[in-house]
């Protein structure tokens, strides 16, 4: 048996691999017993207590291939364009809700929730208020605000209230439009106008480029919400598209991202998920994204933005878990795995059904908070048996730090072809595991983890696998010792 642990600095891996490797569970919970994999997508989210949605466009329904698809995957739908401004008061005040009630009419009656999306937005305005400005405007904007949703009122398990307020780029400031230039208060004024209308429905802001911690526009949401949290105004959500491609991919550090947020006080959804590419590599970045969402207790769901590539509205980046055809891709595999892989750890505890209601868990810390005490150990090495052709060498990585708990992830590298592997994880007293992922624990007494591989595990030479868990130190840093045995 080979016993490795060395210190490292924070990963640095900018792949989806790494991004699965390095999720993190930011508030709750220890592993539960493991349940039955689900062999659709709703019923493995489900199996963690989030919900599983799909953007539908109306002319779905004619589409039978398509119906079946979200009758069987999918419990929450979102109107792709018809429930946006231009198509529910194409003229001021006269109100068309037809394509809007066909879609959400159709979910309810099968049993699915609804997102709505979008109550206030620069784009997609009808033309009579894109040339608008000043108080008509705003008054505009909260009539509409109000008028939509008062008619989806009871209908809608969270609205999109302002979409897109914020600029791209460097400046972290709100993005100049119609809306902007009504007065920076527009947005909370929306979200007052929301809770007025519809008290039982969630209300988020949502907005893509936001995934990365390390963005500006990103800490720009960020501390707008922070700021609303701060004095009241009633915010419950935020949403994160997550339109992903080659030159805007899935960060390393989007569970950082979303834990962060979900530390304010607010639910996290993925809400537009689409990621161009194929096969193997676009699959492994949506086993990131759902790993990313998993490993946090408040990312309560996460909504793909259609259903077949053919559909998509970038259809040229076959960016969706279905191909033309309605069969599922390598990404639906990958992402139903990573699913079914969650519900032995951080089950989804959403701040409540109605949106009025305070969350139910509020950190103690700051995520950004270091430690006052460093780890003293130093690394050490021994090398693994395997006990087969091969043998493997376990290593312990610091991860991310608060004040009353710390991340750690163990790579397992095998030296030789090892069928699979094994790994114990040791702590020291008071300290408890209390959260896991990518790996299935089992618990010999309440010091010991012993972590087995996801799936079969087999490592050719040289390759490696991650797992990772958060542990509430109670005042010891002292790092867990960790070794693996290969067979
Ligand atoms: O329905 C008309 C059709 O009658 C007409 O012939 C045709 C001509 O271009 O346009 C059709 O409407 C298009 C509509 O999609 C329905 O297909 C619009 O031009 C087109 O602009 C519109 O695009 C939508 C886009 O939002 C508009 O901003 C996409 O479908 C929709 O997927 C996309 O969704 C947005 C989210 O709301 C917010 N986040 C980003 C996301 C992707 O852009």
């Amino acid at each position: 048996m080979t016993i490795t642990r060395h210190r490292r600095r924070r990963a640095r891996a900018v792949s989806a691999v790494a991004v699965a490797a390095m999720a993190v569970g930011m508030a709750v919970p220890l592993a539960l017993p493991a349940a039955a994999a689900g062999s659709t997508l709703q019923a493995a989210a489900a199996e963690s207590n989030r919900y599983y949605g799909a953007a539908m466009a109306g002319s779905y329904l004619n589409n039978s291939q398509i119906t079946g698809i979200l009758q069987r995957e999918f419990n929450m739908i979102t109107a792709e364009n018809e429930m946006k401004m231009d198509a529910t008061e194409p003229n001021q005040n006269q109100f068309n809700y037809t394509n809007g009630d066909r879609i959400v009419n159709w979910a309810l009656q099968n049993g699915k929730q609804v997102r709505g999306h979008a109550l206030a937005w620069h784009s997609q305005q009808p033309g009579w208020m894109q040339n608008m400005s000043g108080q008509s405007l705003r008054n505009a904007m909260l009539n509409h605000v109000t008028q939509v949703a008062t008619h989806y009122k009871g209908k809608i398990h969270s609205w999109d209230v302002v979409n897109e307020a914020f600029a791209d780029g460097n400046s972290g400031a709100r993005r100049n439009s119609n809306l902007q230039g009504t007065g920076g208060d527009w947005i909370e004024a929306a979200f007052r106008a929301a809770r007025a209308a519809d008290p039982g429905a969630k209300l988020c802001y949502n907005d893509y480029n936001t995934d990365d911690w390390s963005h500006a526009k990103t800490q720009g949401v960020y501390n707008m919400v922070k700021d609303f949290k701060a004095r009241g105004v009633p915010i419950d959500c935020v949403g994160f598209q997550a339109h992903f491609n080659s030159g805007n991919p899935v960060p390393s550090n989007y569970h950082t991202t979303l834990g962060n947020f979900a530390a304010l006080g607010v639910d996290v959804q993925i809400t537009e998920l689409d990621i161009e590419g194929s096969g193997t590599s676009q699959a492994e970045q949506f086993r990131g994204v759902h790993q990313a969402c998993l490993s946090v207790a408040r990312c309560t769901g996460i909504t793909v933005w259609g259903v077949r590539d053919s559909e998509s509205w970038r259809s040229s980046g076959t960016p969706l878990l279905f191909d033309g055809s309605g069969n599922k891709k390598a990404a639906y595999n990958y992402s139903l795995d990573a699913l079914n892989q969650a519900s032995g750890t951080v089950r989804a505890t959403p701040g409540g059904q109605n949106g009025g209601q305070q969350p139910t868990q509020q950190p103690t810390q700051q995520p950004t908070q270091q430690p006052t005490q460093q780890p003293t150990q130093q690394p050490t090495q021994d090398p693994g048996n395997g006990g087969g052709t091969g043998s493997c060498t376990a290593t312990y990585s610091e991860g991310e730090k608060w004040n009353d708990r710390f991340n750690g992830v163990v790579t397992i590298r095998a030296n030789g072809n090892i069928r699979s592997w094994t790994s114990t994880v040791t702590l020291q007293n008071p300290q408890r595991i209390i959260a896991t992922w990518s790996g299935s624990p089992t618990w010999p007494s309440a010091n010991v983890m012993v972590m087995r591989p996801n799936g079969g595990g087999a490592l050719s030479n040289g390759q490696t696998a991650s797992f990772g868990f958060t542990v509430q130190h109670g005042g010891n840093w002292t790092w867990p010792s960790v070794s693996c045995a290969a067979s």
